[in-house]
């Protein structure tokens, strides 16, 4: 990698199939990004396992997931396409940091709240310390950038305050990462309930990357609205509205005046199957392509393992590092 440019990690857990949301929060920055940076992708096994997973498809969802990064554009020569698990030093740096990180600190984490809501009957240790995981994904590779949802700027806060910590006691060690994170697409809702965010874990409201056209399309015609009938962006008194005009510029590149005039004098009859045109044809050839490279089971491994051993690599360096400072006998 060229030490000159400034480098990016992000990575999105195989927990699920990805969604419209995490294609617009995250992945359409990752392309944007990958022609100027030095790109690290993951696919975050080790942080999906923090709630149950079927093993078989957890394995089968992490390889398509590849699949469908490169299908959406990201190019495996030019950024590093890597599978969590592979590297190991993701683990090994994570029990560090926790130990330079506060209890009140995690315990302040809004996506904890709200997945050992969710999950009430299994709420784990590792789910408790899963940002330090991801403190340590992002400041193993001493990324500068961390290209994600608005829902993951609390976790990259975090991982500045830890990094802080840590360079304060042992001197200049980790890079201070920044969150990027888009003006459009940062928050998709759900298309069935507007007050929460798309999420794979509710899949009435969220459209896959991999719906068919005609799933896409009922799930927009059936997207929950308002009363009156303005095709108005108000994120107030309109959230479902405003919610599918973010969607709509999103996936054409339109300005929010550019949409509401598209459908000034329109009703949401018109309004509702328009946006879903417009996602099924940003969806098709991501999803015909995916399909593709699903097929090539040879060609993604190939991907994946040259992606760990570069990646392996970069995290050794900061490894030792760390391990040095802290005190840990070399070998
Ligand atoms: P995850 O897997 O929940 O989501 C993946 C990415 O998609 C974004 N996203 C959304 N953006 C807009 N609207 C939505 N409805 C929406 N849903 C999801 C998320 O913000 C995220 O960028 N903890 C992370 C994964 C992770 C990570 C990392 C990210 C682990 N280590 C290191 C960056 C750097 C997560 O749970 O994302």
């Amino acid at each position: 990698m060229d030490e000159r440019k400034k480098r990016i990690f992000s990575g999105i857990q195989p927990s699920g199939e990805l969604t419209l949301g995490s294609y617009m929060g995250a992945i359409k920055n990752w392309v944007a990004l990958q022609e100027e940076y030095d790109c690290l992708y993951c696919i975050v096994d080790m942080h999906a396992i923090t709630v149950r997973q079927d093993p078989a498809l957890l394995r089968r969802r992490s390889v398509n997931q590849l699949a469908q990064y490169i299908a959406c554009g990201l190019d495996p020569e030019k950024n590093i396409m890597f599978i969590q698990s592979h590297v190991p030093q993701h683990a090994e740096l994570a029990w560090v940091l926790g130990c330079y990180t506060q209890f009140g600190e995690l315990s302040r984490m809004t996506q904890f709240k709200m997945k050992s809501q969710q999950h009430a009957d299994n709420i784990t240790a590792g789910l408790f310390t899963y940002p330090v995981l991801m403190a340590a994904d992002i400041l193993l590779y001493q990324a500068d950038l961390v290209p994600v949802g608005e829902d993951q700027r609390q976790h990259v806060e975090l991982t500045r305050d830890i990094a802080q910590r840590f360079n304060g006691v042992y001197s200049d060690t980790f890079t201070l990462p920044e969150a990027f994170i888009p003006k459009m697409g940062a928050r998709v809702m759900s298309l069935d309930d507007p007050s929460t965010k798309m999420s794979k874990s509710l899949p009435d409201g969220c459209v896959n990357l991999m719906d068919a056209p005609e799933v896409i399309m009922k799930k927009f015609k059936r997207a929950v609205t308002d009363c009156d009938t303005a095709v108005k962006f108000d994120k107030e008194n309109k959230p479902g509205i405003s919610n599918l005009l973010t969607i709509y510029c999103a996936a054409t590149g339109k300005t929010m005046d550019q949409a509401e005039q598209d459908f000034a004098g329109q009703g949401y009859g018109v309004f509702k199957p328009a946006v879903g045109e417009a996602v099924v044809e940003l969806l098709r050839p991501i999803r015909e392509e995916s399909e593709r490279i699903m097929a090539d089971k040879a060609y993604l491994e190939s991907v994946y393992r040259t992606g760990a051993e570069r990646a392996s690599y970069l995290a050794n360096k900061t490894l030792s590092k760390v391990y040095r400072k802290v005190g840990f006998v070399g070998r």
